[in-house]
């Protein structure tokens, strides 16, 4: 079978969770043409046998750039079956209504939301996992998807829990769809920290930094999606982000098991829904065995 799998990510979390999706429908015998949202051009499913979906929670929210993408998506000439796979970094049921818009778009699309699966993925903003917690993310995602990827193969349906106040609850704290106007205002570089490599201005996926030779100076323009890959892979972080600076993740997570001790920045924050997670994915991936 030959599927086409549909991507947005921000710091690289969500482009993991593709690429395991497509190694294992290979190791079936199955192909996967993956499209990064912000480059790709693949708008035509005819001729798929379905779709995959994979994006990275954003306050609550499916990412813009992927509800647009979508929106380009032609109507299939026959119904298509999808598979949703999201990620953030808490696996709390309110992230569950963030893909009740797109599900929408694709199903005027003939393209039917089948299946729908949520990882852990350790977070891009806000605060900064251990590599520890990270580690143990990957590994669960690892473990997990393939067990979801024979559901949605095998035909059999599964959807996510919802709560009556979902829908609600993420249109209000849809922050990137109004964030990203504002963001720019706030983005700092400081001048004595950055060595101009001028990474930041090249990998926005946004095109959104620019630097003016002439003054010396970077501008942060109003198209910012909040990725925080800017501020996430600047070598020498020196990119501030005025109010928000507290919550900035300013190394990249290696996903290599830890050697040096570090100590969670939160210990506490949401601590029995991670436990939860990892005790419930571990039983599901031993069952398996
Ligand atoms: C602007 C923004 C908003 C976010 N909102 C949420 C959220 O509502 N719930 C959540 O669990 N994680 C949230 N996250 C965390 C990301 O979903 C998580 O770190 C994800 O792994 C990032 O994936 P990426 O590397 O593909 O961009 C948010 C991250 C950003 C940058
Ligand atoms: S990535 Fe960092 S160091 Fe490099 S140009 Fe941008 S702000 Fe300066
Ligand atoms: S300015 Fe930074 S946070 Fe905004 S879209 Fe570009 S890389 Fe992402």
């Amino acid at each position: 079978m030959k599927y086409l799998g549909i991507y947005f990510t921000g710091t690289g979390n969500t482009k993991i969770v593709c690429l395991k999706a497509k190694e294992e429908l290979e190791k079936r015998g199955h192909s996967l043409d993956t499209v990064d949202v912000m480059t790709g051009d693949i708008t035509n499913v005819d001729g798929y046998d379905g779709l995959f979906v994979f994006y990275p929670v954003y306050g609550f929210n499916c990412p813009k750039p992927m509800v647009r993408y979508a929106q380009k998506i032609k109507k299939a000439s026959k119904d298509i079956p999808c598979c949703i796979m999201k990620q953030s970094g808490e696996h709390l049921f309110w992230n569950n209504a963030s893909s009740l818009y797109l599900t929408s778009i694709l199903k005027r699309r003939h393209i039917k939301v089948v299946n729908e699966y949520h990882y852990l993925m350790p977070y891009s903003f806000i605060f900064r996992h251990t590599d520890y917690m990270a580690y143990k993310m990957i590994t669960t995602m690892n473990g997990l998807l393939p067990l979801d990827l024979d559901k949605f193969l095998e035909g059999k349906e599964e959807h996510m829990k919802r709560w009556f106040l979902d829908r609600p609850f993420a249109f209000v704290l849809r922050i990137q769809w109004w964030g990203g106007r504002f963001n720019g205002l706030f983005y700092k570089v400081e001048n004595k920290k950055c060595i101009k490599c001028m990474k930041c201005v090249n990998d926005c996926p946004a095109h959104n930094i620019s630097f003016n030779q002439e003054k010396g100076k970077f501008h942060f323009g109003y198209q910012c999606l909040m990725c925080q890959k800017c501020i996430m892979y600047c070598p020498k972080h020196a990119i501030k982000v005025g109010m928000f600076n507290s919550w900035r993740v300013d190394e990249p997570y290696t996903f290599k098991k830890q050697v040096e001790f570090q100590k969670e920045r939160h210990p506490k924050y949401c601590k029995k829904n991670y436990e939860r997670y990892f005790r419930e994915s571990e039983q599901r991936i031993e069952e398996s065995k």
